[in-house]
This record gives C-alpha cells, sequence and structure tokens, in this order.
C-alpha cells in the first residue's frame, strides 16, 4: 500500500467509525412494506480507486436494495438499445419535485422531466421491455449486473418485489398516465413488472461500487479494460446523476457532496469521483427528500477529507 492508499484506507474507516456513533439516522422507509425490515442501524462504505483497490468500512458486504439505483443502469441499457431516440420518451431537466410525482406529467404530455425520477425510470424501463417478454428484459438487466460486477450471484430479492407491486398505487398510476400518452408502449403490467424487479435487486456497497466503475472512468473498466459505453455517454449520464439523482434534493446533494450521486429508498447511494474513484455508501434511514441521511454526511465527509469534490 501507497501513502495514497493507505490514507484513502484510513478516512474510509474513520468515516465508518464516526458513522456508526451518530444517532441521528432518518427514516426507513417503510411505504414499500419490505424495505421496513432492515436493519436502521446499518451503515456501509466501499470505494474503489482507479487502480482498483477497494477501501471498505461498516456493513460493506451486506446486500441491500438498491431501488432507484438501478436507474443509471436501466438508463444505459435503454442508450445503448435506441441511442439519442430516447429522449423523445424523458427529459433531461431536474424536476424539482419528489420522485414520485405526477403533476408535471399533465402539463408536459406525459413525457417525464428526467430518468431517475419514477415516472422517467418507468418509461426508460418500457424501452428495454419493448417486444419482449418482461422475464427476458429482466434476464438483461441481471446479467448487465452480473457483467459490471464480474459476479453472477447478484440477485433479485424477490419478496420485496411482491411488497413493491402490492403497494405501487401510485406508480401504476403514473405508468397508466403515461400510457394515455403514448409515452409507455408495451403492455403496463409488464413494464411496471420489470420496473419493480430491478429496484428489487440487491447488492452490497462492495458490489455497487464495483459495478460503477464505468462512469469513474470514461465508460471503461480500468482493470479490465473492457468498454462498456463510449467517454461521452459516461459523461452525459454523470451531468444527469449530478442535476437528477437526488429529486428535489439534487442542490443540495450538489452543495454539500460535489460529486454525482444516485441514491435509492433502500439508503444506498452511488457516488462517481471522475478519474478517481468510484463510491458506494448504505445508511436505510431517509430524509425528507427520500435520500439517504448518514449516506450523504458520509459522503461529505469523504469529499472533502479527500478534496475530490469537482467544483
Ligand atoms: O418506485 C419506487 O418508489 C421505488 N421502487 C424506488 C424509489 C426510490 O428509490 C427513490 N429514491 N430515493
Amino acid at each position: 500500500m501507497n501513502n495514497a492508499e493507505r490514507n484513502l484506507d484510513l478516512v474510509v474507516k474513520e468515516i465508518a467509525d464516526e458513522m456508526r456513533q451518530r444517532t441521528d439516522r432518518g427514516e426507513v422507509a417503510t411505504y414499500i412494506p419490505e424495505l421496513a425490515n432492515v436493519d436502521a442501524k446499518a451503515f456501509g462504505i466501499a470505494v474503489i480507486d482507479a487502480q482498483g483497490n477497494v477501501a471498505a468500512g461498516g456493513d460493506s458486504d451486506t446486500p441491500f436494495s438498491i431501488q432507484s439505483i438501478s436507474k443509471v443502469f436501466t438508463l444505459t441499457i435503454a442508450l445503448g438499445m435506441i441511442g439519442d431516440r430516447l429522449w423523445r420518451r424523458v427529459g433531461r431537466e431536474p424536476s424539482g419535485n419528489p420522485f414520485n410525482s405526477i403533476v408535471q406529467l399533465e402539463r408536459e404530455r406525459g413525457v417525464p422531466r428526467n430518468p431517475f425520477i419514477n415516472a422517467g425510470a418507468i418509461a426508460v424501463t418500457d424501452v428495454i421491455v419493448s417486444g419482449h417478454q418482461p422475464r427476458e428484459a429482466l434476464g438483461d438487466i441481471l446479467r448487465f449486473m452480473q457483467f459490471l460486477t464480474n459476479d453472477p450471484s447478484i440477485a433479485i430479492d424477490e419478496d420485496v418485489a411482491a411488497s413493491e407491486k402490492r403497494t405501487g398505487f401510485l406508480n401504476t398510476a403514473l405508468a397508466n398516465y403515461m400510457k394515455s400518452f403514448g409515452v409507455i408502449e408495451s403492455p403496463v403490467d409488464y413494464t411496471l413488472g420489470v420496473y419493480f424487479h430491478h429496484c428489487a435487486i440487491a447488492m452490497s456497497c462492495r458490489q455497487l461500487a464495483m459495478a460503477g466503475r464505468y462512469l469513474a472512468h470514461g465508460g471503461r473498466n480500468p482493470s479490465t479494460g473492457l468498454s462498456v459505453v463510449s467517454a461521452e455517454r459516461a459523461r452525459r449520464i454523470n451531468a444527469l446523476m449530478l442535476t437528477c439523482g437526488h429529486y428535489d434534493g439534487s442542490g443540495e446533494f450538489a452543495y454539500r457532496v460535489g460529486l454525482p450521486g444516485k441514491s435509492g429508498v433502500g439508503g444506498g447511494i452511488l457516488v462517481v469521483a471522475p478519474g478517481k474513484a468510484s463510491i458506494a455508501v448504505w445508511s436505510p434511514g431517509l430524509d425528507k427528500s427520500g435520500n439517504s441521511h448518514l449516506g450523504r454526511i458520509a459522503l461529505e465527509t469523504l469529499t472533502k477529507r479527500m478534496g475530490w469534490s469537482i467544483f
């Protein structure tokens, strides 16, 4: 280990210790009943640098429900399938509204503001489903995650998927609303079934940080040399993560952390430090925008101590 690696390792361990001692943890999501069963005190962090060194602390190997973080990967797949034609079905502007809001859809003719709010992600999932059986589309998404992490064990938590399906009335409304404008092409239950299941993929911080490496390094995994997307596409996905990745909390996240990030209601956040590292944190308690409370604080501490803000 050289000095820089030792320093990163130290900083990550310090943060895990500091977070373990904090008592302000936010509220665990309960609107998907199965998510409420998680240990509210859990905290994990994993950072993978450009050389492939992993610095990890806390519960970094415990799988959790990645939820909306999956939207980064479905966006990558859909762009690979239809390229810039995707932007006819979904916009690229921050919504300034909660992740499950329906209000803009009426005024904007069923075209969601961006691919990370629920409506936008459902429209992106519809692109992946198009003409396929839900099982095939889901298999493609899961195989993509297994390819990115080089880990065939990554799987869907079927209890979480079933729990969201039972209670996903708002997402069903969003999908039907978009369907009425022709933005959703497949049968609504096909698209929603795939959406609920890719949100229910379970991964650890270590696996998630591994999956995000292509975004930190110009579209390629620097350890294998394998190209996932072009450098331009990686830059653009990062731009969307910075502006839209935390919904109506995106401005605050950019202000405090200064890096592209995508959160999920399972309490995970995937963050990209371009050229430097891929980072994943997990703490199930959420703030009022549905983003991990301690996760954001841990990331703010990390970027300050490492000098990693892009600004
Ligand atoms: O559709 C939903 O509500 C969830 N499957 C995902 C939402 C989510 O993760 C929002 N992120 N913070």
